[in-house]
């Protein structure tokens, strides 16, 4: 799929050769094996997001979806949670046939978080990207499985340099590492306040050649290829990012309204419809900044938020029974995190309500307007400057 006169370069990770694009991991249920097969099966690297995949499996929501106060509701959803894991990493190698690598997106911050690293790796998962916190301990959790490539998410070189430093103590050095721009990307992001997202200390320009400056004189040159990730939409902004030293980049919205993307056709429009005043930053219950999509809910929850966080306190139970999040700011009434069970409206994202749900998006225009494309067609405008049909 990379012709020479591309002026792209390929890469290698996990004994691979690779296209150099990866689809990030989406949650909740937004890249799940559909999507993550269909990247790969191109020579991408398709990356499932791990959290509550159940929803995207009739017989296990059916289980699980009405638990509540039973003693072993948690447990119950968490297993069917595995299941649903298992069977999207098999849904995804199927679609792949061979090719790309499937990768598992674990945020750090989840309470599952150990859980779900060790099902990605049991299930045959290739590769595991953590982010949402810094993953110090992934290296001892992934011991078993010495040939799945470990590539954490950062945003600046600091971040880098201590990951790193701490990991070669272990003796094993990131497979890749993901610099996710806050400024950039959707979802959550990786700067401790809405006011820092923009800083330039982020901006790729700066960070990727601090990076590589620090391997150089860590004496890990060329062994840890960087992943540039946020607002990514053209062939030109994988050149001048692999000019700077980047060996891939990773897109999230692009793929995210792709035919093959697991979420409902709303969901997508939702994405493809918005205009860059319709997005906003703000403080999710997890503590960290996002980025998502000023919905008819999101607009009201930020006009009640002020009153939300007076009224913070610690809850008798999670409202999901099952605690995704290690530290969440409704279940514990942490006032100055967000006052929302996200598992609750990213799945109303997921199933397309689109007055409930709250919609992460990136903060890029995207490469084909507001249209709903595949995933070949986008491979080939990223790849080639190939325009679909209809928008040439
Ligand atoms: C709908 C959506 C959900 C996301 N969920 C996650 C997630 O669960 N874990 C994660 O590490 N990144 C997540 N991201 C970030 C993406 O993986 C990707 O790095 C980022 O969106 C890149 O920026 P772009 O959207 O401008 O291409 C999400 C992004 C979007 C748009």
């Amino acid at each position: 799929m990379l012709s020479h006169d591309s002026g792209l370069k390929p890469w290698h990770l996990g004994g691979k050769d690779l296209i150099p694009v990866v689809q990030g991991g989406m949650g909740v249920c937004v890249s799940a094996g559909g999507l993550a097969g269909a990247v790969a099966s191109m020579g991408g690297v398709g990356t499932l997001s791990s959290v509550d995949l159940r929803r995207l499996h009739p017989d296990l929501m059916a289980k699980t979806g009405h638990l509540d106060k039973e003693p072993d509701a948690g447990a119950q959803i968490d297993a069917a949670n595995l299941e649903a894991l298992d069977r999207e990493i098999r849904r995804a190698r199927e679609l792949a046939q061979g090719r790309g690598l499937l990768a598992v997106n674990v945020m750090k911050a989840l309470t599952a978080y150990e859980t779900y690293v060790h099902q990605a790796l049991a299930s045959g998962a290739d590769a595991l990207v953590v982010g949402a916190g810094l993953p110090l301990d992934l290296p001892e959790l992934a011991k078993d499985f010495p040939k799945a490539a470990l590539i954490p998410i950062l945003s600046d070189a600091r971040g880098v340099q201590l990951l790193v430093r701490k990991w070669q103590k272990k003796g094993r050095l990131p497979d890749a590492v993901v610099i996710e721009h806050p400024g950039l990307a959707g979802g959550h992001l990786g700067a401790a306040k809405v006011a820092d997202l923009h800083d330039t200390r982020f901006d790729f320009e700066v960070v990727i050649p601090q990076a590589l400056a620090f391997f150089k004189t860590a004496g890990i040159e060329r062994e840890i290829p960087l992943i540039a990730a946020g607002g990514i939409n053209c062939r030109e902004d994988i050149l001048r990012l692999q000019a700077l030293g980047a060996s891939a980049v990773q897109l999230g919205t692009a793929f995210a309204v792709t035919h093959e993307c697991d979420a409902d056709p709303a969901f997508k429009k939702v994405l493809a419809d918005a205009r860059p005043e319709d997005l906003v930053e703000f403080i999710s219950v997890a503590g960290l900044p996002a980025r998502a999509v000023r919905t008819p809910w999101l607009d009201k929850y930020l006009r009640l938020e002020p009153k939300l966080q007076n009224a913070a306190h610690v809850k008798a139970k999670c409202n999901m029974s099952f605690d995704c999040l290690a530290h969440c700011g409704l279940r514990d009434g942490v006032a100055s995190m967000g006052q929302f069970c996200i598992d609750q409206q990213l799945g109303h994202a997921f199933d397309g309500d689109t007055r409930k749900g709250l919609f992460f998006r990136g903060a890029a225009r995207l490469p084909f307007g507001n249209q709903i494309r595949s995933v070949q067609e986008l491979m080939q405008w990223l790849l080639g400057g190939v325009r679909p049909a209809a928008l040439v």
